[in-house]
């Protein structure tokens, strides 16, 4: 059974949103099997490559469907999804020079915390102005 394991708890109300989240979850898992395997340090780097490009994808989405219903707290939104991002592009320079060695761990701690904090508060505050907008 995965660690971190997607329930409708973490429901922001947007299907596309949802669907989204839900492979943030299975990196993060993935990244989990993999430590838990001693293996962390031999994934890491292709690990943080994906989160780097799903995440700027995702955000790019999640940003352009905030904007279509003029959502007030989308400066917020962005500047959180600006500083995630910076700090993904710290660890994939580490990366890229070969310092793997407490890379996992920090990768994991990041993403937990963001799922529980950014997708499980702030993303859910976006529910009710986009549904009101049709967009589910
Ligand atoms: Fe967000």
């Amino acid at each position: 059974m995965p660690l971190f394991e997607w329930k409708k708890e973490h429901s922001v109300g947007v299907y596309e949103m949802d669907r989204h989240h839900q492979k943030l979850f299975d990196i993060l898992n993935r990244l989990h099997d993999a430590m838990k395997d001693g293996k962390g340090m031999q994934i890491i780097a292709g690990i943080v490559r994906e989160l780097l490009d799903y995440t700027r994808y995702h955000f790019g989405e999640e940003e352009k469907l905030l904007e279509k219903i003029g959502y007030s707290g989308i400066s917020e939104q962005k500047m959180a999804h600006q500083k995630f991002i910076s700090q993904i592009e710290g660890y994939k320079d580490q990366a890229d020079k070969g310092m793997t060695a407490f890379l996992s761990s920090g990768v994991s701690t990041l993403l937990t915390d963001w799922l529980r904090n950014h997708i499980g508060v702030m993303d859910k505050r976006y529910q009710s102005a986009m549904n009101a907008h049709g967009v589910k």
